[in-house]
């Protein structure tokens, strides 16, 4: 067995060595470097060894595997418990071990993709097992299993999965943000101490740090070197990037627990969630390619063509009616659309947010012969029919929680949580909950031909342990998609609150924000994007008139804002105007035609001198067709903008790049347009495209514009 292993894919490198009894250390991961012979290996291997420094340990300091402060390391440890059992006087051996480990290599083997380090402290009478595994797409996953192989309860308190970074890496991008406003970009330098990204929403939340990034300082969306992790779990999470004085750069993710969450019994273990990380030497846009081939490579979850959809939400609200909402799904059909879903407001008692909520049946005031009137006409007009639901939750004022009190969950006997939009998490982890609700959701979808379930989770898990819901809402997932497996789930979590890629397992896309204004959708596609494909992020089109932004926009820019998606419709289409209809259908065409695409193409987006316009697109895996927008966000600092530089083609070939209007001329600033722009075709190279880009006029602020690429030589 090699004690030096190299896994490489899809141009990327790890390697670790695995000699001697300490705990591995990866020395490389990063760009490929090659097929190498053993003795290169080990070469490489020993230029990593670092000088011991004046003042500290006698032995080379590593960042390994399971950093630990019995190897010297000073740095956040990457295990911590201790054995409860006799307190903290225990003075047993075991115990005392326990609390300070020293782990020893007992083996690392490889299947060539993936490798499986077994460490070990026997005194202490823990086992660890941490896999790393470098999937095809480049995407390297990683996990780290406990075992309390000792006599007592072991506590964990603490578990992460760490990667060591080169001293390049010195620039930190992570994402933030709030309700409406999720994924916004934060930079920063990495500096001495912890960079510590912590959620403690019991959902990633809308302030997710998403995706971590540490690139070469200035990296962008197509030039620098960056390396991005991502811990896949839907619950409370921190990631870090820490930096010691000694010249270490690690990046760690796990779970954060309270301190009684994880108790481990005499031969039992835990599994940490997968923590995925993608190396790229082609800026964040070469992270996303790997990340989004890894999405689409997950076995069983090819997703089925996107059906053009319209969400009854903002259209209606609570305000159900049949006769309107029947005409709202004869106007849907007329446009093109193809699934037709239901949002909140048709269960018992639900006529607002304060109530209702737990009661999964049919309102029969609302309701007098069930949801058959409207199913049977959604489908009549050759539409699917999706359904709105939040089996998490429960609202005090429901005949559930009046039922059952107890099932509220609470992280002290006898204390409400504080309200939060009116409602209370539902103890899912209790088997009679689980399975009432589930019973509940069953039978809806035995009794209604329901093809999809908006599955939201409008609040926080905040006293309580929420790790116990988040296993339970899987398994509830996991049993109903075994049942109806033709059934697809969103994730929807007061808009982008549940954006993971551990949730996207079990679900068929995200609602990645509840606002519907372009311009703030651009940002949130921008990022959602960095990991997520674009056909598993919906995008509809909202009113004119945004309701979280207040503002109104052009017909254009919203339409080219939700081509790049999971497209569909979030509007009162009874209100629209004829022409307005028109345009739309127009587009429902050509979301129908751009589909393949979206579902296979690689995702660019062009480095731009400023952020006043934001070129990004889609690239056919062939190179053969493309389609680009150009998104003017404010007015630009030059009065002729630079160039849109479409990056991503095939420098070799010719393409025919089309300008779509969707509605209308965009508004431009000034007489005289470059010529192409009022030809609307050019035919020039994809490396010219790429390099020097096509001029473009002074777009007014708030405009965009569809770019069609077509291969012709
Ligand atoms: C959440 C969702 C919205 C909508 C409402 C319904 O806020 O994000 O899309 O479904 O709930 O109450």
């Amino acid at each position: 067995m090699p004690e030096i292993h190299h896994l490489r894919a899809a141009g990327t490198s790890v390697v670790l060595d695995a000699r001697g009894d300490a705990t591995p250390v990866v020395v490389h991961w990063g760009r490929d470097l090659g097929d190498l012979t053993a003795p290169q290996l080990a070469a490489l291997a020993d230029a990593q060894v670092p000088a011991v420094t004046a003042s500290s340990v006698d032995v080379p300091l590593r960042a390994r595997l399971v950093p630990l402060p019995a190897d010297g390391w000073s740095g956040r440890p990457g295990l911590t418990g201790w054995r409860p059992g006799g307190g903290p006087g225990d003075a047993s051996d075991e115990a005392r071990a326990a609390a300070h480990p020293g782990l020893r290599h007992a083996g690392t083997t490889s299947d060539g993709a993936a490798l499986r380090t077994v460490l070990a402290d026997d005194a202490a009478g823990l086992r660890v097992v941490v896999t790393l595994a470098l999937g095809a797409s480049g995407v390297l996953e990683s996990r780290t299993a406990v075992t309390n192989t000792g006599t007592s309860s072991y506590a964990l308190t603490s578990v992460a999965s760490t990667l060591p970074l080169p001293a390049r890496a010195g620039e930190i991008l992570d994402l933030s943000g709030h309700w409406s406003g999720e994924r916004r970009p934060q930079r920063l330098p990495v500096r001495d101490g912890v960079w510590s990204r912590e959620t403690r929403h019991g959902r990633p939340g809308h302030d997710a740090p998403f995706a971590t990034v540490v690139g070469t300082p200035g990296f962008g969306f197509r030039a620098g070197e960056t390396w991005v992790v991502h811990h896949a779990w839907s619950g409370d999470s921190a990631v870090r990037v820490e930096h010691l004085p000694s010249g270490h750069t690690v990046v760690g993710a796990g779970e954060i627990w309270g301190p009684r969450d994880v108790h481990l019994a005499p031969g039992e273990a835990y599994e940490s969630p997968r923590t995925l990380a993608a190396w790229s030497g082609d800026g964040l846009d070469g992270a996303s390619e790997r990340f989004h081939a890894w999405v689409r490579a997950r076995p069983g979850r090819a997703p089925k063509p996107r059906p053009l959809t319209l969400n009854t939400w903002e259209a209606v609200y609570f305000d159900h009616d049949l006769v309107r909402l029947r005409d709202l799904a004869d106007a849907a059909a007329r446009v093109g659309v193809e699934r037709f879903v239901l949002d909140d407001g048709w269960f018992r008692g639900r006529r607002d947010d304060r109530r209702g909520l737990g009661d999964w049946t049919v309102d029969a005031g609302v309701w007098p012969d069930g949801l058959h009137p409207l199913v049977d006409h959604v489908r009549g007009l050759g539409m699917d029919f999706g359904l709105w639901v939040e089996p998490e939750m429960v609202n005090a004022d429901s005949d559930l929680a009046r039922a059952h009190p107890d099932w509220v969950l609470r992280g002290a006997p006898g204390r409400d949580p504080v309200g939060w939009r009116h409602q209370q998490v539902l103890d899912l982890a209790r088997p009679d909950a689980y399975a009432h609700v589930r019973d509940a959701l069953v039978a809806l979808l035995e009794e209604y031909p329901v093809e999809y379930l908006k599955w939201d989770q409008n609040r926080d898990v905040l006293d309580a342990a929420s790790r116990p819901q988040v296993l339970a809402t899987r398994r509830l997932m996991d049993e109903l998609q075994a049942r109806f497996p033709g059934v697809e789930i969103e994730s929807c979590s007061s808009g982008g609150g549940r954006v993971d890629l551990d949730v996207l397992d079990r679900t068929a896309r995200v609602w990645a924000s509840d606002t519907n204004d372009a311009l703030e959708r651009e940002q949130v596609q921008r990022w959602t994007g960095l990991l997520v494909p674009p056909e598993l992020v919906g995008t509809h089109v909202g009113d004119a008139r945004s309701h979280t932004t207040g503002r109104t926009q052009s017909l254009g820019l919203r339409l080219v804002t939700a081509t790049f998606g999971h497209s569909g419709i979030e509007s009162d289409l009874t209100r629209v105007g004829e022409q307005e209809l028109a345009a739309i259908t127009r587009w429902a065409a050509l979301v129908r035609g751009l589909r393949p695409l979206v579902a296979t193409g690689r995702t660019v987006r062009a480095d731009r001198p400023d952020e006043s316009c934001w070129v990004h697109g889609l690239v056919a895996p062939d190179g053969s067709e493309a389609a680009f927008a150009v998104v003017s966000r404010t007015s630009t600092p030059d009065a002729v903008p630079p160039p849109a530089r479409l990056p991503g083609l095939d420098p070799a070939r010719t393409y025919r790049v089309e300008r779509v209007d969707l509605a209308g001329e965009p508004v431009i600033v000034g007489d005289v347009p470059p010529p192409w722009w009022d030809e609307r075709v050019v035919t020039l190279p994809g490396g010219l495209l790429g390099e020097v880009g096509l001029p473009l006029p002074g777009l007014a602020p708030e405009q965009a514009v569809l770019l069609r690429l077509r291969v012709v030589a």
